[in-house]
C-alpha cells in the first residue's frame, strides 16, 4: 500500500457539539450523477465510531502547503480535536461536518451506505454542498512520505 499514491483528505463530522477529523488517503469519487465519493475508516479505531453514527462527514482535499495540516490530523503527535483543529480555518457548509475554509475542494457529504469490510468500513456519501478552492498544487502521500503534485 506504500507504494500507492493518494491524495491527502482531512475527513471530518460532528455530532452532539462534538467534532473529528483524520487524515486519510483511502478515498476516492464513486459517480458524478449523483455526486458520490467515499471514504475508508478503520473501525478498530474505537474513535472512528463517530463517523459511523453522524451519517456525515466532510472530505477536505488537501494543498501541498497543507502538509503540517496533515501531520497534525495523523495521530502521530496525540493532539486532542481542540488541538488539531487550532490548525487551519474551519467552518460548516450543509451538514455541519468541519469544512477547511481554504481546501482545494471540499465535498460535504451525507451518508447513504455503510460496508464493513475487515478492518475497515466504507462510507459511500452523496456530496449535499461542495466549495472549491484555488487552483493550488495537490498533497500527495506515497513510500510513507509526503509529495506535491
Ligand atoms: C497520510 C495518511 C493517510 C492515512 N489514511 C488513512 C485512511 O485512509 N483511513 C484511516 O482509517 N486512517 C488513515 N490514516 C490514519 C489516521 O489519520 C489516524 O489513525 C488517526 O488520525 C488517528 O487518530 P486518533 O489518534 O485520534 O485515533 C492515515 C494517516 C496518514 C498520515
Amino acid at each position: 500500500m506504500a507504494r500507492y499514491a493518494g491524495h491527502v483528505q482531512i475527513v471530518t463530522t460532528a455530532l452532539n457539539g462534538e467534532r473529528r477529523g483524520v487524515a486519510v488517503t483511502a478515498a476516492c469519487s464513486v459517480s458524478d450523477a449523483p455526486p458520490t465519493v467515499l471514504v475508508c475508516l478503520n473501525h478498530n479505531n474505537e474513535k472512528n465510531k463517530i463517523f459511523f453514527d453522524s451519517g456525515v462527514f466532510a472530505l477536505n482535499s488537501l494543498a501541498a502547503h497543507h502538509q503540517p495540516l496533515s501531520h497534525a490530523f495523523s495521530g502521530l503527535e496525540k493532539l486532542t480535536m481542540d488541538e488539531r483543529f487550532a490548525h487551519g480555518e474551519w467552518d460548516a457548509l450543509a451538514t455541519g461536518a468541519p469544512t477547511l475554509k481554504d481546501a482545494v475542494a471540499t465535498y460535504d457529504c451525507r451518508v447513504v451506505q455503510k460496508i464493513p469490510y475487515t478492518t475497515h468500513t466504507i462510507l459511500i456519501g452523496e456530496v449535499a454542498s461542495l466549495r472549491l478552492g484555488g487552483q493550488d498544487a495537490a498533497l500527495v502521500y506515497m513510500d510513507r512520505s509526503y509529495h506535491s503534485l
